[in-house]
């Protein structure tokens, strides 16, 4: 009996993802850079600035997560992991795959449970929905800061992510403005041959070659998962 090999699915996915499970996203009309400036809290200049700033809205952001659940999407795409390889590729820093049950994540712009040393990058300690504060150090004696990706800063995982594009048979794009890069320009790198799913309510610009699902995360990845393990 020939072993076939898994069909490889990569799910590359932004702050839409997590809407329907009732966090906010960056760039819709009540998105959080439409209440906060990204200059003062999300760029290394901000931290240099004023930490206690940034350190504050990465813990509302983070005792949010406390409050939230993955959501359909989520397990949809875990789902998947019944019949092919999968790997989600996201821009958030939310740990709702994780807990939705995928177990192969790539986080481009990191973690909001993680924190990290200034002295030491490689020192990250996780602090799940806790609270990161001034005075808070790494045990080299250095203030921590969130392992988050700030504008300016190098994204994660860049290569692997890539990799990971150019070799899959399917790529779904779910919940991402695509105006973002490095990040955004990764869905370049799939190979003409792959299918191609586009999943937002909205109308990113996305290259033409994309099957384009007008709809809700929760609703269409549930569907999408189910035709997909129908095959
Ligand atoms: N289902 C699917 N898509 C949705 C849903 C939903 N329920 N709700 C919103 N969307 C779509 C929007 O139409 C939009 O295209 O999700 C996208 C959200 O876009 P952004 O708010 O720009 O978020 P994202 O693309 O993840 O931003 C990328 O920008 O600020 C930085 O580092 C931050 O990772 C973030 C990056």
């Amino acid at each position: 009996m020939t072993m076939n090999k898994k069909q490889h699915i990569v799910v590359f996915t932004g702050a839409g993802m997590s809407a329907p499970s009732g966090l906010a996203t960056f760039r819709d009309p009540d998105g959080i850079w439409s209440r906060y400036n990204v200059e003062e809290v999300a760029t290394p200049q901000a931290w240099a600035a004023d930490p206690n700033k940034v350190l504050e809205f990465y813990n509302i952001r983070r005792t949010q997560l406390a409050d939230v659940e993955p959501n359909e999407g989520h397990r949809a795409i875990a789902a998947l992991e019944e019949k092919y390889q999968v790997t989600v590729i996201t821009q958030n820093v939310d740990n709702l795959h994780e807990r939705g049950g995928s177990s192969s994540v790539l986080h481009l712009h990191g973690e909001l449970t993680k924190v990290r040393s200034t002295a030491d990058p490689a020192l990250v300690y996780d602090i799940g929905t806790g609270l990161l504060n001034p005075g808070d150090l790494c045990e080299k004696g250095s203030q921590l800061r969130p392992h988050v990706v700030w504008f300016g800063e190098q994204v994660f995982h860049t290569e692997e992510a890539c990799e990971a594009i150019a070799g899959c048979d399917i790529l779904i794009v779910a919940g991402t403005s695509l105006q973002v890069y490095p990040a955004a320009g990764m869905i370049l790198y799939a190979s003409p041959t792959a299918e191609r799913y586009l999943i937002d309510p909205g109308s990113p610009e996305a290259p033409e070659n994309f099957q384009h699902l007008n709809g809700s995360v929760d609703i269409l990845l549930p569907q999408l998962a189910r035709t997909l393990l129908d095959r």
